[in-house]
């Protein structure tokens, strides 16, 4: 096989660890036959000071020519001034929106070794895994806003709106999901204060009871969630949810597995390139400090193996790679608590995963 990958390293640790991934990345294809043509280009805070522009043209153009996106963080302290004219964030949101990816896959896998790592008791931890549904091109983020009067009556606004269509679409996608695993599938929303919930509970229950009558549906509303992810995360299979909620559940649920550096998430549409990233931001304090977790950008490039190229093979041989490295007992210091002496670095991380996919 022959793909076109472009690689948007962005900002902060985004070089370092998308680097390692596609020094990964050539080693299956070299192991595999396969051939990916990668080209770099500009996202977030570098393309802002650049171009001026978070997400410049030629980078849309070549995300739309691509079988696949791998993309590092954007965003650091240098661009977060409130009143600056544009942000880091509107890049990638702005590439969510023009690439129609409506859907993002965000799993949250224990590795046994690292239990120790998680803040919570091994005994509840345990046996966590959960994929996240989370809607990515509707909801609040992408509201009406605006903002009106002055002084003590200044006043800000930003509407939450979800339509039929853009609900069923995603519930289907999570449903779909939930029958290659345990079959099982919750549906988060605030129904019990928000318009737009009470509309998406409702077309939420029509596509499961006349679509998806065999997998086992039940609804939660977010703030119990937030509760039941520290109290019970073992019990749920997929989670399906808007945007906003699922911004925040992921990052509650990220904290489970005890390091946010080995979650990978997918951003996919209809057809068309995926997006593949870290679930990690930029982590500006230790960019170029050759520590960084460089696995869950790895683990983000084994995603983009299995839903948009079609390699499911790869994306497993990668994925055994990863778990052979930890079983090794191989830390960057963010797995390592206590025990930095033994700590190994982001390059050597990335080696250790070439190395496991060569044996
Ligand atoms: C995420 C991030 C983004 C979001 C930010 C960086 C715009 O927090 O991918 O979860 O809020 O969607
Ligand atoms: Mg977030």
């Amino acid at each position: 096989m022959n793909s076109s990958i472009v690689l948007l390293p962005g900002d902060g640790i985004g070089p370092e660890i998308v680097e390692q991934a596609r020094l990964v990345l050539l080693k299956v294809a070299e192991r595999f036959g396969h051939t990916f043509d990668f080209s770099s280009h500009q996202i977030g805070g570098i393309a802002i000071d650049e171009t001026g522009d978070p997400l410049p043209q030629p980078t849309i153009d070549a995300c739309r020519n691509a079988a696949a996106i791998l993309l590092g963080a954007v965003g650091g302290p240098k661009w977060d001034d409130p009143s600056a004219k544009t942000r880091p964030e509107a890049g990638l949101l702005k590439i969510r929106k023009e690439l129609g990816l409506f859907a993002n896959l965000r799993p949250i896998k224990l590795f046994d070794e690292l239990a120790d790592a998680s803040p919570l008791r091994a005994d509840i931890v345990k046996g966590t895994d959960i994929l996240f549904f989370r809607e990515l091109t509707g909801g609040i983020y992408f509201g009406e806003s605006g903002t009106s009067g002055s002084g003590e009556e200044e006043t800000a606004f930003q509407s939450m709106t979800y339509s039929v269509s853009e609900v069923k679409r995603i519930v289907r996608m999570a449903a779909q999901a939930a029958r290659g695993r345990s079959n099982r599938l919750t549906s988060v929303d605030k129904a019990n204060v928000l318009e737009p919930s009470r509309l998406w509970r409702r077309v939420a229950a029509e596509v499961m009871a006349n679509e998806f009558a065999d997998v086992q549906y039940d609804v939660v509303l977010v703030d119990s969630m937030a509760m039941h992810l520290i109290n019970r995360p073992s019990e749920f299979d997929v989670v399906v949810t808007g945007n906003m909620f699922g911004d925040i559940l992921t990052d509650e649920a990220s904290m489970l597995p005890g390091s946010l550096g080995m979650l990978p998430s997918a951003s996919l549409g209809d057809g068309g390139p995926g997006l593949y990233e870290p679930i990690h931001g930029s982590a500006p304090d230790i960019a170029g400090k050759s520590v960084a977790n460089p696995l869950a950008t790895i683990l983000a490039a084994a995603m983009m193996l299995r839903h948009s190229l079609g390699l499911t093979e790869e994306a497993e041989a990668i994925e055994k790679a990863v778990a052979g490295v930890i079983t090794d007992g191989l830390r960057t210091p963010d797995l390592a608590r206590g025990d930095q002496s033994k700590s190994v670095s982001t390059e050597e991380m990335g080696a250790a995963v070439v190395a496991k996919l060569a044996s």
